[in-house]
């Protein structure tokens, strides 16, 4: 016998998405303790958040990064750090105003720092999800900003809890080569833009060739497979010496060869704004980002571009942007 609780504070809307067991479609209502649906079907809430997939699965290196580096990230105003919503506003091209009073879904939200630039900067309702449980530390960082515009889910991009065809906006940033079937994902995104919604993604780029020739996509089959904690302990240990040598190379116009350092790319992820002791803890977190997901499948701008072709949607915007010093490589298109 499941309890029914008293409705959480509504959003704000002008329009309704509901939410559904993805498996059956059936329509989910607020228990005291999860979702449930009229089979009794119940997903539990868990820390203030619907789990709508089994807790543990194989995003379970960005729960424990996402936990563990939970602020690291996200934007400060006290020392005018703002790359995120650099990065959200250029990649996407909306501007706070056309995403007033808007259903906006976000898919693989972290720690939430695209999450809080949505909240901070706009007036949209929010709909948020991620696989692993960062969405803890989501939560846990922006869960106060404004509870009545943001619902946050633990979900995979494969099913998530709303109809076809919910959403004004959909956006994915930083997620689609961590699953294991781009393609699929790509369509599976689209599905949640209403018919003139618009999807804007970002991902992992093949620009040629050399894009694997890389110390990250050669040392990955050993560490994807160590210990998350095991991994972290090394890349902590080595930090210094891999961050004085690329800094090294740069300075001695050797940046070429920093690609077989097992680093993460020191010119392309660390803000200026950050204090030494910042950017040391950046480099860990993006090091570790780097070897330790389960799946890294960068691919070419057009074939993506196909992708969400094929997925019913026509891309307005296929390339590069510059987002706040790195390229990132878009598509942005508009649900046919
Ligand atoms: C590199 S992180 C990016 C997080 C955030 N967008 C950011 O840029 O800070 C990739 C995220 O994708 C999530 N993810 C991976 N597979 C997923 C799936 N099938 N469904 C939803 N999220 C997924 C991971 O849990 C992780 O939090």
């Amino acid at each position: 016998m499941v309890r029914l609780a008293n409705p959480r504070p509504a959003l704000t809307r002008t329009r309704v998405v509901s939410l559904i067991n993805p498996t059956t479609g059936l329509p989910l209502r607020e228990a005291v303790d999860g979702l449930v649906d009229p089979a009794g079907h119940l997903f539990p809430t868990i820390a203030g958040v619907p789990r709508i997939c089994e807790v543990e699965n194989y995003t379970q290196s960005f729960g424990m990064q996402w936990n563990k580096f939970q602020a690291t990230q996200l934007d400060r105003r006290d020392i005018g750090l703002d790359l995120s919503e650099q990065r959200f506003f250029r990649v996407t091209g909306w501007s706070p105003a056309a995403m007033a009073d808007q259903d906006v879904l976000e898919v693989g939200s972290g720690a939430g720092r695209f999450t809080k630039v949505v909240l901070d900067h706009t007036r949209a309702r929010l709909w948020s999800v991620d696989y692993s449980n960062a969405v803890e530390a989501n939560q846990r960082n922006n869960g106060a900003i404004a509870p009545d515009r943001l619902r946050l889910f633990q979900a995979s991009i494969y099913e998530m809890p709303f109809p076809d065809g919910s959403f004004d906006k959909v956006f994915c940033l930083g997620v689609l080569q961590h699953t294991p079937d781009f393609a699929a994902s790509v369509r599976a995104l689209v599905a949640k833009a209403r018919p003139g919604g618009e999807i804007v993604v970002d991902f992992y780029p093949i620009r040629g060739w050399w894009t694997k020739l890389n110390a990250k996509y050669l040392l990955r089959p050993l560490t994807k497979r160590m210990s998350h904690e095991r991994l972290l302990g090394l890349i902590d240990r080595n930090i210094d010496w891999l961050m004085a040598t690329f800094r090294w190379l740069v300075r001695w116009h050797l940046g070429a060869l920093t690609r077989f350092l097992p680093i993460a790319d020191l010119r392309l992820i660390l803000p200026k704004a950050l204090s030494p002791e910042q950017a040391r803890e950046w480099a860990v977190l993006d090091t570790f980002d780097m070897f330790s997901p389960e799946y890294d499948n960068p691919q070419r701008v057009a074939r993506v571009a196909e992708m969400v072709r094929a997925s019913g949607a026509r891309v307005t915007f296929a390339g590069y942007i510059d987002a706040a010093g790195a390229p990132a490589a878009v598509v942005r298109a508009i649900k046919q």
